[in-house]
C-alpha cells in the first residue's frame, strides 16, 4: 500500500446508512478507467486459489490498496440484467457464490457508476452493518457484525445503472434502422470496467463461472458468451437464460443487444461460428467468417487443445473504443475491422480484417483459457496474440508475405523502445487507471517481436511443443511470465528464463557495434537511445550472422558486453572489389540494431546494390540506419546515400519502410534545412517514382495482393511529397468519380490518393473540392469510405479549412471513436493552427473524445509535428495541470520525440556536404 494514501482522508467518504440506496458514482478525471488496485501489496500465487489473509479492523484498511484482499473469492455468478434501450438505463441483480477462506467480517469487491440498493444486500441471511464505497478505487466494502463462516456462501444485491456513452462498461451504441436511429446495448469490460455493469471481483485472477439471464425487448437479438439455454416470451419482453460458462475472468464477460442478421459456418470439430452485422450487411461478414473458422481449426492443432466453448459469435459494433475485443465466445469488433466488401473495401482492409480476427480468436486460448495473473503480464495476452495471428494469416494467405510485413511491428516497437519514456514489457501496475496505457507498442509489437526471437532461437517444433504444454498446464487458470519460461525451459532444456528475462524485465534494447579486427569481427553491445545517449542495459543477445550467403549462417548468444566472431573465408573476398559481406541479425529476428564500421557498412551496401540480401534484411538495414541518423550516430548524408541504393526496389514491405524513412526525412528537413527541403523532396520523389510509374494508377488483371497495396502507398507518398503530376492525375480522377461513383478510374484502393490530391489544392477561397469530400463523407454508408475521407480532411495549409475540419469532432457527424483520425491528416505546415486549436478547445476535446487512449492519440498527433525544445517546453507547461494517468505516458513520449527531433535538426544544420550530396544524387540517373 502507498503510505501516503493510507488513512489520509480516513473513511470520510463512507459509513452510509444501510437502508438507503448507495450511489456508486463515477470517479472524476478524464481517465478511461476508474481507480482500483495495483501490484505490490498482495502478490498472489498462481495458479490456484489465492492465499488468504485475515482481516479484522475497520473498513478503512481496504482503501487505496493495490489489489483486492484474498480472504474471500468468487466461485460463481448468477447475473440478471434488464437493459432499457429507450431510457438508456439498466437494472440488475447478482448472486455471487463466495468462498471465505480466512477469518474476516468483510467482503471487499469492485463496483463503479452503479446505484446499489443497500437494503437488498445479503450474505446468506446476514445483512451488512456497514456499506462503504471508496470511489477513487472502485471498491465496495461490506462490513458484517461478526466474522463470516468459512466456506461457501451466497452474496446477493440489486442495482441500477446507466447505459453510458463512453464505450466502456455497459454502454449504448447508435445505429440506423429503416431510416430511424436505434440504440444497441453493448459491453466492453477490459481492462477494469466489468465493475460498471455489476458488482464483482474485477481482477483477472478471480476466475469464476457465470450464468447470465437477460430481459430484453422480444424483437431484439441478445448475445452473450454462452449459447442460450432457454427463452420465455412474455409479450413485449423476453427472458433469455444462457448456459453456464466455464471458469473465466470478469473482463471477458460480454453482452450485446440489438437488431442483427448473421452468416454462419462450422469448424471441423462442429463448433458453430457466426458473424453478426447490422441488418442488410451480413454478406460483408463472409470473409471474417471464413478466416474465423480457419483460425479456430488451426489454433486447436497449434495449441494442442480444443476450442473450449460450444459456439463462437463475432459482432460488428458501430461505436467501439478499441479495434476489437476477445470476449469469450462473443468477440466484438469495430465495423471496419470485421466487415469486408468486395466492392468498397481495399486490399489493406482485407488484410486488417484477417489479422484482427486471427488475433482475437487466438486470445480464446491465449488470454481466455490461460489468463495473465495480473496486468503486469498483459503482454502475454497481447504479444502472443499478435505473433500467432501472423502465423495463422501466413498459413491462410502465404502470398501476402505476412512475416516480412511483420517487420512493421518490430520497427514500430524498436522506435518506441528507444525512448527514455519507454517501459519494460513486464510493467508494474500500481493502480487500475494505469492499465489502459500499457496496451501499446511495447506490449503488442515488442512482445510479439521477442516471441519471434525466441521462436527463431528454439526452432518451430520445439517452440510449438512447449507452448502447447503451457496451455494444457494452465488451462482455466492464470499464469505469470515466469511460468511460461519455466515450461519452455523444462521442455527444451535451454536457458529460456535468463535469455527472455533480459528482454521482458528491462526496457530498451541494444545496438551491436560491429568492427572488423583482422580476421575477427568484434561485437559490443550498448543500449540504444534516440537522444544520442547510451543507457546502462545489458542483454543476452541471440546473434545471427549471414556471411557471403544465407546458407552459411552462424548463431550464438552474446552474454557479455563484448565478444568476437571469426570471419570465415566463405564470407567472400575482402580485397577491394571482392564479394565480401556479412550481415548480423539475419532477417531481423532479433530485437536489436546493428551499427557496422565503415568497411562492413560499405560491403553491405554493395551486397544491397548487387541484390544479395533478403527482403527482411533490406528492411533492417534501412531502419537501423534511419535510427542511427536520428540519434546522430550517423549523418543524414550517409542515410540518403543508402536510401538511394533502394531506387530500383519493387517489394511492398521494403518500400513501405522506405516510405516511412522518406516521410521522416521530408518532415525533418522543413526545420533543419528549409533552403534544401525542396531538393530533398525531389530526391525522395526520384527514389519512389519509378516503382510508382511501373504500377500506374490502374489495377492490372491478376496482379498480386501486395502490388495492390503497394500502388496506393507509393501514390500517397508522391502526393505528400508534392509531386505535381500525381496530384493532377488524382484531381482528374476525382472529378470523374464525383460524377460517376462507379467509374473504374477510382477503385477503393486508390481512392484515398485522389482525396489527398484534392486536399492539396483546397483553400478557403477555392473550396469546391473540400465541399465535395464533405458531401461524400455525409452520403457514404458507415465504414471504410467515411474513415478514408475523415483521415484527409485536415490535410491542408489553409487555416479556415483546417479549423473547420478539426471542429468536426464536436459535431454529430463524427463518432467519438473516430475523432483521432481527423488529427492524423494534419500537415506540418498547419501545426501552429492545430496546437492553438487544442489549447483553446482542450476541455471540449477531453469531453468529446473521452477515451483516454484516444485523447492521447490526439495529443501525439499534434505535438509530434514540432521539432524544437521551446515547443516541447510550451506543450509540457500546458499539460502540467491537465494530465491524467490515462494519457500521461503518451504525452511524455511525445515530448521526448519532439526533443529528439530538435536535436536531430541541430545535427543536420551542422552537417557539411549535405547539400552537395543531395545535388549529386539528384543529378545521377
Ligand atoms: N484485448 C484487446 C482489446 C483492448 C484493447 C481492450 C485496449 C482494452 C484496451 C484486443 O485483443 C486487441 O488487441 N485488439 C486490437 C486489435 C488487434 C488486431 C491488434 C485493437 O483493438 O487494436
Ligand atoms: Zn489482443
Amino acid at each position: 500500500m502507498a503510505p501516503s494514501r493510507a488513512g489520509a482522508v480516513h473513511v470520510a467518504v463512507a459509513l452510509l446508512a444501510v437502508v438507503a440506496t448507495v450511489a456508486v458514482a463515477a470517479a472524476g478525471g478524464g481517465g478511461r478507467k476508474m481507480a482500483s488496485h495495483g501490484e505490490g501489496t498482495n502478490p498472489r500465487e498462481s495458479p490456484g486459489p489465492p492465499a488468504p489473509a485475515p482481516a479484522g479492523g475497520s473498513a478503512g484498511q481496504f482503501r487505496g490498496q493495490a489489489r483486492l484482499p484474498r480472504f474471500a473469492a468468487p466461485r460463481h455468478y448468477e447475473l440478471h440484467l434488464r437493459p432499457d434501450l429507450v431510457a438508456c438505463t439498466f437494472s440488475g441483480s447478482v448472486a455471487i457464490t463466495v468462498a471465505v477462506s480466512a477469518s474476516t467480517r468483510f467482503l471487499v469487491l469492485n463496483a463503479a457508476d452503479l446505484s446499489i440498493n443497500s437494503s437488498s444486500i445479503r450474505f446468506q441471511a446476514l445483512a451488512p452493518t456497514e456499506v462503504v464505497f471508496f470511489k477513487d478505487d472502485g471498491v465496495l466494502v461490506l462490513g458484517f457484525s461478526k466474522p463470516l463462516p468459512f466456506g461457501e456462501g451466497v452474496l446477493k444485491m440489486d442495482f441500477t445503472g446507466t447505459l453510458n456513452d463512453q464505450m466502456r462498461g455497459f454502454y449504448r451504441s447508435k445505429y440506423q434502422y429503416k431510416g430511424k436511429e436505434r440504440n444497441m446495448a453493448v459491453t466492453q469490460f477490459e481492462s477494469v470496467d466489468a465493475r460498471r455493469c455489476f458488482p464483482c471481483w474485477d481482477e483477472p485472477a478471480f476466475k469464476a463461472k457465470f450464468k447470465l439471464t437477460l430481459e430484453v425487448p422480444s424483437e431484439l437479438t441478445a448475445l452473450s458468451n454462452m449459447p442460450v439455454a432457454n427463452t420465455t416470451v412474455a409479450g413485449p419482453i423476453k427472458t433469455i437464460r444462457y448456459q453456464e460458462s466455464p471458469l473465466m475472468s470478469t473482463y471477458l464477460v460480454a453482452i450485446v443487444v440489438g437488431l442483427f442478421e448473421y452468416v454462419e459456418g462450422v469448424t471441423v470439430k462442429g463448433t458453430r461460428v457466426r458473424v453478426y452485422t447490422q441488418v442488410g450487411k451480413s454478406r460483408q461478414g463472409k470473409f471474417a467468417l471464413d478466416v474465423g473458422v480457419k483460425s479456430l481449426n488451426l489454433y486447436k492443432d497449434y495449441f494442442g487443445t480444443p476450442f473450449p466453448l460450444p459456439k463462437m459469435d463475432m459482432v460488428a459494433i458501430p461505436d467501439f473504443a478499441a479495434g476489437a475485443m476477445e470476449n469469450y465466445g462473443l468477440v466484438t469488433y469495430r465495423e471496419v475491422t470485421l466487415l469486408f466488401d468486395d466492392k468498397s473495401s481495399s486490399a489493406s482492409s482485407k488484410q486488417n480484417v484477417a489479422i484482427t480476427v486471427a488475433h482475437e480468436l487466438a486470445h480464446q486460448w491465449f488470454g481466455n483459457l490461460v489468463t495473465m495473473e495480473w496486468w503486469t503480464h498483459l503482454w502475454l495476452n497481447e504479444g502472443f496474440a499478435t505473433w500467432v495471428s501472423h502465423l495463422a494469416v501466413d498459413s491462410f494467405f502465404p502470398q501476402w508475405n505476412i512475416w516480412t510485413q511483420f517487420l512493421d511491428s518490430t520497427t514500430t516497437a524498436l522506435r518506441l523502445d528507444s525512448l527514455e519514456e519507454s517501459h519494460p514489457i513486464e510493467v508494474e501496475i500500481h493502480h487500475a487507471s494505469e492499465v489502459d496505457q500499457i496496451f501499446d507498442a511495447i506490449s503488442y509489437e515488442k512482445g510479439a517481436s521477442v516471441i519471434r526471437m525466441l521462436h527463431s532461437y528454439l526452432g518451430a517444433d520445439r517452440f510449438q511443443k512447449a507452448l502447447a504444454s503451457y496451455i494444457k498446464k494452465y488451462a482455466y487458470s492464470n499464469a505469470k511470465t515466469e511460468d511460461l519460461w519455466a515450461v519452455f525451459e523444462k521442455e527444451t532444456g535451454e536457458p529460456v528464463k535468463d535469455l527472455m528475462t533480459s528482454w521482458t524485465k528491462q526496457k530498451g534494447y541494444p545496438v551491436i557495434n560491429a568492427k572488423l579486427k583482422g580476421n575477427d569481427m568484434e561485437l559490443e553491445q550498448a543500449q540504444f537511445l534516440l537522444d544520442g545517449s547510451s543507457g546502462p542495459g545489458m542483454w543476452i543477445v541471440p546473434i545471427t550472422s549471414g556471411c557471403g550467403a544465407y546458407d552459411t549462417q552462424k548463431k550464438f548468444l552474446l552474454k557479455l558486453k563484448r565478444d568476437k566472431l571469426v570471419i570465415a573465408s566463405q564470407c567472400g573476398d575482402r580485397k577491394k572489389g571482392g564479394n565480401f559481406w556479412t550481415k548480423l541479425n539475419v532477417n531481423g529476428t532479433g530485437f536489436y540494431r546493428v551499427k557496422y564500421d565503415d568497411e562492413l557498412g560499405a560491403a553491405l551496401q554493395n551486397a544491397l546494390e548487387t541484390k544479395k540480401l533478403s527482403l527482411m534484411d533490406k528492411i533492417g538495414i534501412i531502419d537501423d540506419s534511419h535510427a542511427l541518423s536520428m540519434a546522430r550516430q550517423q549523418t543524414l548524408t550517409s542515410l540518403l546515400r543508402l536510401l538511394y541504393c533502394y531506387r530500383g526496389e519493387a517489394d511492398y514491405s521494403v518500400l513501405s519502410h522506405i516510405n516511412s524513412v522518406t516521410a521522416s526525412i521530408s518532415k525533418i528537413s522543413v526545420d533543419a534545412t528549409p533552403g534544401l527541403a525542396g531538393d530533398i523532396k525531389q530526391l525522395l520523389i526520384k527514389i519512389l517514382l519509378s516503382p510508382a510509374e511501373k504500377l500506374g494508377w490502374d489495377p492490372k488483371n491478376g496482379e498480386s495482393h501486395l502490388d495492390v497495396m503497394l500502388r496506393p502507398m507509393l501514390l500517397l507518398a508522391l502526393v505528400q511529397l508534392g509531386h505535381g503530376k500525381t496530384i493532377n492525375e488524382g484531381d482528374r480522377r476525382f472529378n470523374i468519380f464525383i460524377r460517376d461513383r462507379n467509374t473504374s478510374l477510382l477503385p477503393p484502393d486508390t481512392r484515398k490518393v485522389a482525396y489527398l490530391a484534392v486536399m492539396h489544392n483546397v483553400s478557403s477561397s477555392n473550396r469546391s473540392g473540400y465541399d465535395a469530400l464533405r458531401k461524400l463523407y455525409k452520403e457514404s454508408a458507415e465504414g471504410e469510405e467515411r474513415l478514408r475521407v475523415l483521415g484527409i480532411l485536415s490535410s491542408c495549409r489553409d487555416k479556415g479549412i483546417v479549423l473547420e475540419s478539426l471542429n468536426l469532432i464536436f459535431t454529430n457527424e463524427v463518432r467519438s471513436q473516430d475523432a483521432y483520425l481527423v488529427v492524423r491528416g494534419l500537415q506540418i505546415e498547419a501545426r501552429e493552427i492545430a496546437w492553438n486549436w487544442l489549447k483553446e478547445n482542450w476541455e471540449r476535446i477531453l469531453k468529446t473524445v473521452s477515451v483516454s487512449s484516444l485523447v492521447g492519440d490526439v495529443i501525439k498527433g499534434i505535438a509530434t509535428l514540432f521539432a524544437s525544445n521551446e515547443k516541447a517546453a510550451e506543450v509540457s507547461k500546458f499539460f502540467a495541470t491537465r494530465t491524467t494517468p490515462g494519457f500521461e505516458r503518451t504525452l511524455k513520449q511525445s515530448l521526448e520525440n519532439v526533443r529528439i527531433s530538435a536535436r536531430w535538426v541541430e545535427g543536420i544544420k551542422s552537417e557539411p556536404g549535405l547539400a552537395q550530396t543531395v545535388r549529386e544524387l539528384l543529378g545521377k540517373s
